[in-house]
């Protein structure tokens, strides 16, 4: 990308766009980093707080289902890249709220391949549409197996449905007005930042407030995790060294049984909170399970690390250690994002 690019970053407020932020604005001061986000429940700019007055990052309050707002946005900054992340991104909420997937995940990425579009047709030469994707789009494995890029697309759930839909859509745009483009889908992401709505943060402030933990079903669904610093890092590969129009797949070689996960997180939550063995474990509970709940996802990365060399930084047990010490270091944020829309889907949730 050359110097003095503008680049947007969708969704930059929430728990990944907000490493990939930091991480572009700190290493890239030739960049324009422009992170446009709607901070709808699941985005917050105290994600930001050390690189929001930097000369190279300016923050946008928008929604990408706005379609005159983004063309407007375009018109302005005449992106020559766009690292597309922002969606609605959690399974259970796409359960209950189906269409506000299909309006943010497709119709929010096809109003930004539009205005890309739009700007850029007579002249893609060394522009670039990366869209973030998830692993979720090739629906669920059984005990054996990795996906591969090769893997056919069968979402099983309607957050996975319109993720696939959206990849869909840049292909097509990639085939059709041959406009470059990347894409990568990832495996589960834990770290700091993260909403404590998805499984190890919400377990997390639940230990810290002596709550039952809500294991779905029997427990044994299997995830492949990752920690997101090591997705921001394969983001970066992948937008400067990745092959246009090429998906890369990045997973964490690290499958995990959600109530094996469940008990390890416990474990190290009882020796950092200074309480008797065993205590965190009591909090657990087996809840309904999830309709439609995908049994397995593993990803094969073997890709990304033979073509650009990438290869997860930090072990599990020493992710998961860094995660629950920004969580208790924290507490201020935990408690200022555990209030209000959260309480009130976390009641229709789980009561
Ligand atoms: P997140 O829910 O934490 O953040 C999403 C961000 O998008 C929020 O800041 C939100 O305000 C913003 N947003 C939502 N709707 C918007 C709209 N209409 N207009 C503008 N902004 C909007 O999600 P995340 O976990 O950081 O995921 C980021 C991306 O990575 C998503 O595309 C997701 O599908 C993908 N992904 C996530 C994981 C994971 O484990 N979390 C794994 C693989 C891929
Ligand atoms: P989640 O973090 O929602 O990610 P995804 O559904 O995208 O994989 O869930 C991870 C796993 O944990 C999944 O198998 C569902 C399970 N889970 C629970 O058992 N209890 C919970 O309260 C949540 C949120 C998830």
């Amino acid at each position: 990308m050359r110097d003095n690019a503008a680049i947007l970053i969708t969704g930059g407020a929430g728990f990944i766009g907000c490493h990939v932020v930091k991480r572009f604005v700190k290493n890239y001061p030739q960049y324009k980093i422009i992170n446009l986000d709607a901070l709808t429940y699941a985005g917050n700019l105290e994600n930001l707080i050390e690189i929001e007055d930097a000369d190279n990052y300016q923050f946008v309050k928008g929604d990408i289902n706005d379609a005159a707002f983004i063309d407007e946005l375009f018109d302005t900054h005449k992106f020559e890249a766009v690292i597309h992340l922002a969606a609605e991104s959690h399974v259970d909420r796409s359960i209950t709220d189906p269409l506000a997937f299909v309006r943010t995940n497709v119709m929010g990425t096809l109003n930004l391949l539009n205005a890309f579009k739009r700007i850029w047709e007579n002249d893609f030469e060394g522009k670039l549409f990366y869209h973030i994707s998830t692993d979720e789009v090739y629906g669920t494995l059984g005990e054996t197996g990795l996906f591969t890029e090769e893997t056919s697309y069968a979402p099983n759930s309607p957050y996975s449905a319109s993720k696939a839909s959206s990849d869909h859509f840049v292909r097509a745009y990639g085939e059709t007005y041959k406009m470059p483009f990347v894409m990568s889908n990832c495996s589960n992401n834990y770290g700091p930042n993260q909403f404590p709505e998805k499984l190890i943060p919400l377990f997390i402030n639940n230990i810290i407030h002596n709550k039952p933990l809500p294991v779905y079903g029997d427990g044994n669904y299997t995830r492949d995790w990752l920690y997101v610093i090591d997705h921001a890092a394969a983001i970066d590969l992948i937008f400067h060294n990745g092959r246009k129009g090429e998906t890369y797949n990045i997973g964490g070689f690290n499958e995990w049984k959600n109530i094996d996960l469940v008990k390890l997180l416990c474990k190290q939550m009882d020796e950092k909170l200074g309480r008797d063995p065993g205590t965190s474990e009591d909090l657990i509970t087996y809840v309904k399970d999830r309709p439609g709940h995908d049994l397995r996802y593993a990803i094969d990365a073997a890709k990304i690390n033979e073509e650009l060399g990438w290869e997860p930084s930090v072990t599990f047990e020493q992710g998961l250690k860094l995660t629950i010490d920004w969580y208790l270091e924290n507490r201020e944020w935990l408690e200022h994002v555990t209030s209000g829309d959260y309480q009130n889907y976390y009641k229709k949730q789980y009561n």
